[in-house]
């Protein structure tokens, strides 16, 4: 793997822009921290509060670029740069780590899942030299199955109890990408 960056990059798509956090998206981290979906579907603490957000984005998102233990991103109107979700990559081992992503409700279904995922994708790949990126929803977490699906990721299994939210199991649907000597998306099966 290349050295690793200290910050995230700023990546300009089209339709979003990854960029590092800043301290004025501490008002609408918590709105999509706390709103429902995102309780049911991400370990966040029920009652996400500013001082989470700033424990978030100044200790533990900085640690992970420093230690290279994760890679997150604001996920950004290019427009006018306010923050529509946060996008990342997590567990890195070998050639391989976890994508995550969680965006406010007023962002979803208009595509920005794609488009930001997409680039964290290319991120990985091209500029981390990885080779599979896997994908762990919550059972019953159906938009973020599609959008994995979207993205050319592939059903690999269900797993019981294989994360915990707040203290309970929770069954985990789990999907892999494979990306070929070729720079393409491996199909299974193909
Ligand atoms: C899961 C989640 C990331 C999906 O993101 P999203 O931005 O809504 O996904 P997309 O907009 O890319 O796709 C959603 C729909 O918009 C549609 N869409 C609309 N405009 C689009 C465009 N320009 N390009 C692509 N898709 C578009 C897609 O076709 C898709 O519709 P479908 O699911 O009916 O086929 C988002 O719902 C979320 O953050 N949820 C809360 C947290 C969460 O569950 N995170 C995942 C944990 S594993």
């Amino acid at each position: 793997m290349p050295e690793l960056p200290p910050v995230a990059p700023l990546i300009e798509g089209e339709t979003v822009r990854l960029r590092p956090l800043r301290e004025d998206d501490v008002p609408a981290l918590v709105d999509n921290c706390r709103d429902e979906q995102a309780r049911r579907f991400i370990p966040v603490p029920l009652d996400y509060t500013a001082d989470d957000a700033l424990t978030y984005l100044n200790h533990t998102v900085p640690d992970g670029w420093r230690t290279g233990s994760s890679h997150v991103f604001a996920v950004a109107d290019p427009a006018d740069d306010t923050l529509l979700g946060t996008v990342g990559l997590h567990a890195f081992r070998a050639t391989t780590a976890d994508v995550g992503i969680n965006l406010g409700p007023a962002a979803r279904g208009r595509g920005i899942g794609t488009a930001a995922c997409r680039l964290v994708i290319d991120y990985a790949v091209e500029g981390l030299g990885l080779r599979t990126l896997y994908w762990h929803a919550f059972v019953g977490n159906e938009p973020s199955v599609a959008l994995a699906r979207r993205l050319g990721f592939t059903f690999r299994a269900e797993l019981p109890a294989f994360a915990a939210l707040r203290g309970e199991p929770v069954d985990v649907w789990l999907l892999s990408l494979t990306i070929d000597d070729g720079g393409t998306i491996a199909t299974p099966g193909a």
